[in-house]
């Protein structure tokens, strides 16, 4: 590799937002026909990096971007696309009432007369799609699709037009296993086709896979390089937090020795389409799993339970009460909170401070509490929770929108925590998270089910839901088709979920 040219090569990069440095210097080579996967903390600059990269920031003065052996300045977006440059956002950026074909050719239509010619753009993005191995037509509405065959548009739209530079900022968040397998397999096929693909993740397990070399990022600076035969989970944990990270956090509190009473009941649950009825127990103190496919309605439930959704059936019972939430207000007055899997759209005020967003959850649990977002009680209060799940702002004046990925987790997780809940439904919360804020997290949820709370945790992580929980529920299709843990017998394993997730195994009756 050592006589060749890198296809990219990023040189002493800095970046200043205001007063935060988010990259003092950082360089970066890819070469042709590799994956190469960045990684680092929350806020380490990822996505800032790759941000410039495709023309949306621009740099400090003093960098340097060559693709291909060329200098090349990278003012915004088309100049990106004209060097070669494709990115996917996690917000992806399609038309949504434009067909495939429209998308993938937006700016390049074929127009006759002023019309366009969908045959003549169906005939020229067909091949693409064909050769990607997808499942939908050039005339389909993109409206129609679900997330992971969007993404697989951008990628055709990357293809066509001729990228020779692939970003991906953390793609696999919100896909199955069985669609992260689908892009897994283009991925490689590009790779095989010379392109070089930048793969920002945070899971370990994908990195090892997928990845030819790994570049880490640690507080805006460059850390490093492995190659495939250096990687390691010990190697990128030092490299990331730049420490050993002792042992990862265990499970902490025993709820079969120490189970409270039964906190909250739901019967019946469901909504006529996607859930029927649905019924669970939680106890104080317990961390009830909640596991499934993507699609089992696992998410559908919780937002039943909550009142976010309308119901065709179901009651629920906190505390002895019957609080059947008409809206989540209710839920929340109740003191039943529930963490959304969409913090983008449903969760964080964006352009509200991170101080107000944490002390929002004051007001939603005493109206008295409005007018107060800025006192000295809410400078207080922020300042404990920025410490508590080391939010990593300078200071909490910043706007949420601000921030990386999974410090806007952190900041949502806080502001419900100041609802002090009864019980707490967290929807995939370390989602987007690093390695060292998701320990922080399962400490939380241990030290909260500790305090006696009752914590539901819907996970697509099996690890995760074998590591947190004492008890795991498992839907299938809309029901609860099974349970392992607690008083079952049956110990908690990924073999165990798995089995009844897929029909293998009927599991115990719930
Ligand atoms: N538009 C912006 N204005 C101000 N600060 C910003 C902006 N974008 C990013 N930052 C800051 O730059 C730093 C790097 O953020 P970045 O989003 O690149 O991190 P990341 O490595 O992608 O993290 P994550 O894994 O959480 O996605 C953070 O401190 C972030 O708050
Ligand atoms: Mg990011």
């Amino acid at each position: 590799m050592t006589d060749a040219v890198p296809i990219l090569e990023m040189r002493n990069i800095s970046k200043t937002f205001a007063t935060i440095k988010a990259l003092s210097g950082v360089s970066l080579r890819v070469w042709p026909g590799e994956v190469h996967a960045l990684m680092g903390e929350n806020g380490a600059g990822k996505s800032t990096l790759m941000k410039i990269l495709s023309g949306a920031y621009q740099a400090d003065e003093g960098g340097e971007i060559l693709i291909g052996g060329r200098a090349v300045t990278i003012k915004g977006p088309q100049a990106a696309r004209d060097a070669g440059v494709a990115i996917i956002y996690q917000e992806l950026a399609l038309a949504p009432n434009l067909t495939v074909a429209e998308n993938m050719l937006l700016g390049r239509e074929h127009a006759r007369g002023g019309i366009l010619d969908r045959r003549a753009m169906a005939r020229e993005c067909a091949p693409v799609l064909q050769r990607l191995g997808v499942t939908f037509g050039p005339a389909t509405l993109v409206a129609d699709l679900s997330m992971a065959e969007r993404q697989q548009v951008e990628i055709a739209r990357a293809v066509h037009a001729r990228s020779r530079i692939l970003v991906m900022d953390e793609p696999t968040t919100s896909l199955s296993s069985r669609e992260t397998e689908a892009l897994f397999a283009i991925v490689r096929q590009l790779r095989s086709e010379g392109m070089a693909i930048i793969y920002i993740s945070h899971r370990m397990a994908e990195v090892y896979e997928l990845s030819d070399r790994v570049s880490v990022l640690r507080d805006g600076t460059f850390v490093g390089t492995l190659n495939r035969e250096e990687i390691s989970a010990e190697a990128l944990v030092r490299m990331m937090v730049g420490r050993d990270l002792s042992s990862f956090y265990k499970k902490d509190h025993d709820a079969h020795m120490s189970r409270g009473p039964v906190i909250l009941s739901v019967r019946d649950m469901g909504d006529g389409k996607r859930v029927h009825g649905c019924s669970l127990e939680l106890h104080q103190g317990e961390v009830l799993g909640l596991a499934g496919l993507v699609g089992a309605g696992r998410t559908e439930l919780a937002r039943l339970i909550y009142g976010a959704d309308r119901r065709a059936s179901g009651t629920v019972v906190l505390d002895g009460t019957d609080i059947t939430p008409k809206l989540p207000q209710d839920a929340i007055a109740a003191g039943l909170v529930y963490l959304t899997e969409d913090r983008k759209h449903l969760g964080l005020f964006l352009d509200m401070t991170v101080r107000e967003n944490i002390n929002l959850g004051v007001i939603a649990r005493d109206s008295r509490g409005a007018g107060i977002l800025n006192g000295a009680a809410a400078r207080a209060r922020s300042a404990a929770a920025v410490k508590a799940l080391s939010i990593r702002v300078s200071t909490d004046m910043v706007n949420v929108g601000a921030l990386s990925g999974g410090n806007q987790q952190k900041v949502l997780l806080s502001r419900l925590l100041e609802c002090k809940p009864k019980v707490l439904i967290l929807d995939e919360p370390t989602r987007g998270v690093d390695i060292g804020a998701k320990s922080e997290i399962y400490r939380l949820i241990d030290d909260l089910a500790r305090a006696g709370v009752g914590v539901i945790v819907i996970s697509s992580e099996l690890p995760e839901i074998v590591g947190v929980c004492d008890r795991v529920l498992v839907m299938r299709e809309g029901v609860i088709a099974g349970e392992v843990g607690g008083t079952t017998g049956t110990p908690i394993t990924q073999e165990a979920i798995g089995a009844i997730a897929t029909g293998a195994s009927h599991g115990l009756a719930a």
